[in-house]
């Protein structure tokens, strides 16, 4: 069945669909679609500029005006995914639903899009009559942009990840109580700072006291504790203790589930897909860096590689992915959030055998976590969807 091109967009005024509507107004999306907006909280006020013949915003909990969407896009969370989602299909809709929320990813019928790596997948799946899309995790879409290739070329027996992941992760709340935690602690030692004389031990000690004393207002959006000039190797839900690496929840929190989950629904391995699965294990740390998320890898190959080869395989596999010179000078310029926020790139460098041994590959790569970790996979699959009509 052909699909239509007009295209709800829900939660388009968020962070992830903030960077999502400036992605597809650069890339001309809008070109090719009839957007109607959604709001939960506005309806009846004036839509956007890329509106075009529906001109005011449309009700976001209104099961019928979303039903006259070919396309919905949503970027509103998993409360709203959890609640509207259900009824929408019950209701007999059987468009297109395109979600940023971790709520359907693993669901058997929804695919989770990341075209550069599994675009056979999603056709395969759009041939037959697939209609939910869900973009993956932020560090699962970025570390599989750096190293699918590996994975491809059958070479990863395991990999081991731990992130430095950035407080937009979290949402835009938890980058302005990030901010204004930076300015509290400033504010603290200000003058000693000005005071070339003044002592460091001083400071730390007005440092420590003060990141110990911030009230709940503070800390609400990290759980209670400070971000600035500290970190949190937690992030989101804890899963209970398990005393098996084999069993459900073996003492992870559930962003390190994901990475094991979704990389392999992204590849197709594991028993549903009559193989074993990869084991991908991980250490996920929130840390004080704006919106790019960092990964460490430590990659167990199948067997003996030499380097180049590695390096040749991962700077060829896509046009993002970026190999970056093992060497101070490139690392500094082109390794690091600010160097690579606001761009597509997936800068991997650190690329080195480890002293474990010959079969043993490390890796530092980077990702801004709202563009190819959120809003960019969702307009891309829209225009797959457009292309396929
Ligand atoms: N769960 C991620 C994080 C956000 O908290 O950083 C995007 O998947």
């Amino acid at each position: 069945m052909k699909t239509g091109n007009v295209v709800g967009l829900v939660g388009w005024r968020g962070m992830v669909g903030s960077v999502l509507m400036d992605r597809m107004q650069a890339e001309g999306d809008f070109d090719l679609i009839e957007p109607v907006f959604f709001s939960t909280s506005s309806a009846g006020s004036k839509s956007p500029a890329p509106a075009k013949n529906e001109t005011l915003l449309k009700d976001a909990f209104d099961i019928e005006a979303l039903k006259k969407c070919d396309i919905i896009i949503s970027t509103q969370g998993g409360d709203y995914t959890s609640d509207i989602f259900p009824k929408l299909r019950s209701s007999g809709w059987t468009g297109h639903w395109i979600d940023a929320a971790s709520t359907l990813r693993m669901n058997d019928d929804a695919i989770i899009v990341l075209d550069p790596v599994n675009l056979p997948a999603i056709q395969n799946a759009l041939v037959k009559g697939g209609n939910t899309w869900v973009g993956g995790n932020c560090t699962v879409s970025c570390m599989l942009m750096a190293v699918k290739s590996l994975y491809k070329a059958g070479l990863v027996a395991w990999i081991s990840t731990h992130t430095y992941q950035a407080a937009s992760g979290g949402g835009a709340q938890h980058i302005r109580e990030l901010l204004t935690q930076f300015g509290t602690l400033h504010a603290e030692v200000k003058s000693l700072l000005e005071d070339p004389t003044s002592s460091i031990l001083e400071i730390d000690r007005k440092i420590i006291a003060k990141q110990r004393s911030l009230s709940a207002a503070e800390m609400t959006h990290f759980g209670g504790v400070p971000l600035a000039g500290s970190l949190i190797p937690w992030i989101d839900k804890d899963l209970g203790i398990g005393k098996q690496a084999d069993e459900e929840n073996w003492g992870i929190s559930r962003e390190e589930w994901k990475g094991m989950a979704e990389t392999n629904k992204i590849l197709e391995r594991g028993h549903a897909y009559g193989c074993w699965p990869t084991a991908v294990d991980s250490y996920c740390v929130r840390v004080g860096s704006m919106r790019c998320h960092c990964q460490a890898l430590t990659i167990k190959l199948k067997h003996f590689v030499p380097l180049a080869d590695i390096e040749a395989l991962i700077a060829a596999d896509n046009e993002w992915v970026q190999l970056i010179p093992n060497t101070k000078e490139a690392t500094l310029e082109h390794l690091t959030p600010v160097a690579v926020t606001g761009t597509l790139n997936i800068p991997i460098g650190r690329v080195r055998k480890l002293a474990v041994g010959p079969d043993y590959v490390g890796a530092f790569t980077i990702g801004d976590q709202l563009l190819w970790g959120a809003a960019e996979p969702l307009r891309r699959m829209l225009r797959i969807l457009l292309a396929a009509s």
